[in-house]
């Protein structure tokens, strides 16, 4: 009984640890063609292995008990026989199943066109095929996301949330801007890794409006686990209102609390590093606010976007996510800290 226990308490362990990241969602759990297309051969290789391992599980037991007489009975042990089930079981099954599932595996393929695949393209060509909507850039660690439009005007830049509209393929280009980083939104595609110097390409559908949850694949340092992002696919005409709002340049603080704020954020450090469109805060190296206020979390989807957790984080980004290049800006306090916050959650 004890052992039976122990048994099953190791099994749900193993099933916890074995399913990786509790945040992003289950590969199963399909909201769009590729990823669906993934599914299905993961669904098939599933339940083909288990029927394989039942039928050898089921020869091994026969071989088991099967009577074979005493040893003064039996041949010798190099009489022959048997080769047929090494030609068969040992042979020809695994080719056949192993052929089946590289084919099955090559035919995948179509839903990640990355360089090479298509007659060994180059860049520029790939760049022109994939004609990119949307550019994700990894960070150590979090998500920068462009979108890119003919029209600069049209184009703007937010971090962390993807928002996608429903029923039509987006093309999608992954770079990173240090290390190598893994681009996976288990609900909508399969992973596509980030490499430095060579943009990778997705097309990426989300048929149903939903959120769904992804997390950096690659190991890619301290924080890499907590390098998540949230696709958000909407209706079309929703997403357009969201993009609409996106272009627009911050709002200008009317409350005098987030004026005051606004006034520490630009003659402060922030805007060395962080971008709000309509002020003179133009730093690249880190997440744009302009419209931070209208996403959910913060730190790469770490840490809900309230007052307490923008607080922590202005405060101690080191302790909250320990390695990040935000610094501990222990100078803001009090009603100094307070004003800063304010201004940044009026940024919708
Ligand atoms: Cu980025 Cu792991």
């Amino acid at each position: 009984m004890m052992v039976r226990r122990f048994m099953c308490g190791l099994f749900g362990l193993a099933i916890t640890l074995l399913s990786g990241c509790r945040y992003a969602d289950s590969t199963f759990n399909t909201h769009g063609p590729a990823a669906h297309n993934i599914a299905n051969l993961a669904w098939f290789m599933t339940i083909l292995f288990l029927i394989i391992i039942i039928v050898m599980w089921a020869l091994l037991a026969v071989a088991f008990y099967k009577r074979r007489g005493t040893l003064a009975e039996h041949e010798p042990i190099d009489a022959g026989g048997g080769q047929m089930w090494i030609a068969v079981g040992g042979i020809a099954i695994p080719l056949i199943v192993l052929t089946i599932l590289f084919v099955l595996g090559l035919g995948l393929l179509r839903d990640f066109p990355i360089h090479g695949v298509h007659g060994g393209m180059n860049q520029q060509q790939m760049a022109a095929m994939m004609k990119p909507e949307i550019r994700i850039i990894g960070h150590q660690w979090w998500w920068e996301i462009q979108y890119l439009n003919d029209d600069p005007s049209q184009s703007f830049t937010t971090a962390n949330e993807l928002h996608l509209p429903t029923g039509r393929p987006i093309n999608v280009e992954v770079e990173t801007a240090d290390v190598m980083h893994s681009f996976w939104v288990p609900s909508l595609h399969g992973k596509v890794d980030l490499i430095p110097g060579q943009p990778n390409y997705i097309r990426i559908e989300a048929s149903s409006p939903g959120e769904y949850k992804g997390q950096c694949a690659e190991y890619c340092g301290e924080q890499h686990a907590k390098m998540r992002i949230l696709a958000i696919a909407q209706e079309p005409d929703e997403y357009d209102a969201w993009r609409q709002a996106q272009l627009k340049d911050s709002i200008e603080p009317s409350e005098p609390a987030a004026k005051a704020g606004q006034q520490v954020f630009i003659s402060g450090p922030c805007s060395m590093c962080h971008t709000v469109r309509g002020t003179i805060a133009g730093g690249r190296v880190a997440p744009d606010l302009t419209h931070v206020g209208s996403r959910q979390m913060i730190a790469a989807n770490v840490y809900r976007n309230n007052d307490a957790y923008l607080e922590a984080w202005i405060t101690h980004a080191q302790s909250l996510k320990p390695g990040v290049k935000m610094p501990d800006m222990t100078q803001f306090n009090g009603v100094q800290l307070a004003d800063l916050v304010a201004y940044l959650r009026q940024l919708q």
